[in-house]
């Protein structure tokens, strides 16, 4: 018996990967977290399937059901939304497993940063703008962050931010990252990114808060930094006509002009 932890993506129901989908549809239980699980992707589920919601269980009860599935000898579809690696609570899930010896697999989703990017049409690493993406979030009622981990210490980087779980503390995230970025920095809010009531707000860090309806209080990101302008930036050396590189050699003198696909 295993529990197959599936990232089930954003949101759209298309944007569950093959490999979830097929996990799903040989498990005979699943148990979802179904405050941003969308019910399509249920449907992938055996006819028969025992399917729970899992929202308003705690851990000691969603460990019980999988040590009822254990006990019979049924294979477990574990979904949560978006990717298993941010905020997922896998890892508390997995750690307790283990003491059971009960065994896992995991399989990636699409991550909702990268479905907000997509929707904005943006790429989050633009050359002379920013060349990282820092994932985060604010301190919540549930969880406090690590001293460090602070908006002010990532914004004095430069980085594009993807902030969750944030946007009910946008008078912090603003007084945070403005002393850093500027009042004119970009900033774009991405509603739901991939559900059919998706909305995208831009604006920059001064006009954010007005522009910003007050009926977007949850399953939203707050994307900030000078690559989400758009323009301003350097072309990569990845196309440039004179880039040696070893997919496109510029002379028979280059280190690339004998190397074969197979040298790799
Ligand atoms: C508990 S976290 C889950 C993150 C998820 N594991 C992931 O890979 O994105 C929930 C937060 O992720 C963000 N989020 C999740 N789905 C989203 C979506 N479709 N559009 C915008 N933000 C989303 C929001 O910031 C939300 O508060």
């Amino acid at each position: 018996m295993t529990v197959h932890f599936i990232g089930a993506g954003p949101g759209a129901a298309d944007l569950l990967t093959l490999r979830g989908r097929d996990i799903i549809a040989t498990c005979p239980v699943c148990l979802y977290a179904g405050s941003l699980v969308p019910d399509e992707i249920l449907s992938h589920c055996p006819d028969d399937a025992k399917i729970i919601n899992t929202a308003a269980m705690d851990l000691d009860a969603i460990v019980a059901e999988i040590k009822a599935a254990d006990a019979a000898g049924q294979d477990i579809a574990r979904l949560h939304s978006g990717d298993l690696s941010v905020w997922s609570a896998m890892g508390e899930q997995i750690r307790r497993l283990k003491t059971e010896g009960i065994a896992v697999s995991v399989t990636p989703g699409v991550p909702s940063f990268a479905a907000a990017a997509a929707a904005l049409g943006t790429e989050l690493t633009l050359p002379g703008l920013a060349q990282s993406v820092v994932l985060t979030r604010t301190p919540g009622r549930a969880s406090s962050m690590p001293e460090g981990e602070t908006l002010s210490n990532f914004a004095a980087t430069g980085a594009t931010l993807a902030i969750h779980l944030s946007i009910g503390n946008l008078d912090t995230v603003i007084a945070d990252l403005t002393p850093a970025y500027g009042a004119d920095c970009p900033v774009a809010v991405v509603y739901r990114a991939s559900w059919p009531d998706e909305q995208i707000i831009r604006a920059t860090l001064e006009t954010l808060k007005a522009s910003l309806d007050e009926s977007i209080s949850r399953t939203a990101l707050i994307l900030v930094g000078p690559a989400l302008a758009g323009e301003g930036f350097t072309e990569s050396c990845l196309y440039s006509k004179d880039y040696d590189r070893r997919y496109r050699p510029q002379s028979a003198e280059s280190p690339w002009s004998s190397w074969s696909h197979g040298d790799d």
